[in-house]
């Protein structure tokens, strides 16, 4: 069985590169209309250029998800463009890494401020027209972090936190026909590791039963699941895709 996204209008978060790109390609591969928001404007001409032949369309949007006027500035672009939102996914998201002791306030506050209230907003701005219409997938984004992870007490706490919200909201749109599961990815081949100390990739890594890190569509191709009709019943779930790592934890 093929998931089809056909007729389905997709907006993913943070979707300029990284596991959003590969999303919004596997989305679209799957025929759904995807709106890749992203405030980096070079990534997003960049990833234009990559989804240029798919046979279903990628519309970019320069956009940020701590700014609620950028949000609803996009939201209403999309939906004139493109057609009401069926399926978001909170994808963006940045770390600051500090150990506790050297944890500032500012680099506490921006991580939570653009994974988790972020995660918020774009979820306000949609939620209720996907209940209206009795049909909506939120898909959220967590991390392997959210179990603890040294140097990433914000982004953990953030990342901890998105998980309480989708299992709140699974329960409050239940009813009406919007499921709301979460991502949790282990380590993945994007830019945000990449930026990471090599000799802390390679200490992580060996943990990893499967001794790799995931590619982003390895990622997306759960997102393509939990997007699809035929995950209707599937509500208020973490799924973790992490090489087992989470099983040792
Ligand atoms: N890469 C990993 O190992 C890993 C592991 C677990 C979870 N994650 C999570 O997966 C998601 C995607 O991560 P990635 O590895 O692809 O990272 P990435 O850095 O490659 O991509 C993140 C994207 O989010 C965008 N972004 C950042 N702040 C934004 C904002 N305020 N508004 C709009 N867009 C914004 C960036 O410009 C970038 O294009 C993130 O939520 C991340 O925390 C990643």
């Amino acid at each position: 069985m093929a998931f089809d996204l056909t007729g389905r209008v997709a907006w993913v978060t943070g979707g300029a590169r990284g596991i959003g790109a590969a999303v919004c390609r596997v989305f679209a591969e799957a025929g759904a209309r995807v709106a890749a928001m992203d405030v980096d404007a070079s990534a997003l001409a960049q990833l234009e250029r990559q989804v240029s032949g798919f046979k279903s369309s990628v519309k970019t949007y320069q956009g940020d998800v701590t700014d609620s006027g950028s949000i609803n500035r996009v939201v209403e672009e999309i939906e004139a463009q493109q057609g009401f939102i069926d399926i978001l996914v909170n994808n963006a998201g940045i770390i600051r890494d500090r150990m506790f002791r050297n944890l500032s306030l500012e680099d506490w506050q921006r991580v939570l401020e653009v994974n988790l209230t972020g995660t918020f907003l774009c979820t306000q701005a949609v939620i209720e027209g996907m209940a209206q219409r009795r049909f909506g997938r939120v898909i959220n984004t967590s991390s392997i972090s959210s179990l603890g992870n040294q140097g990433q007490g914000n982004y953990a706490a953030a990342k901890s936190g998105i998980i309480g919200f989708t299992r709140t909201l699974s329960l409050e749109y239940a009813s009406y026909g919007v499921t709301v599961n979460c991502v949790a990815p282990g380590a993945t081949r994007t830019e945000m590791t990449r930026t990471l100390p090599v000799e802390a990739i390679e200490r992580f890594v060996r943990k990893i039963p499967m001794g790799r890190m995931a590619e982003p569509e390895e990622i997306a191709v759960v997102h393509l699941f939990l997007a699809s009709e035929e995950a209707r019943y599937v509500t208020g779930q973490v799924v973790f895709v992490d090489g087992g790592i989470s099983v040792g934890f």
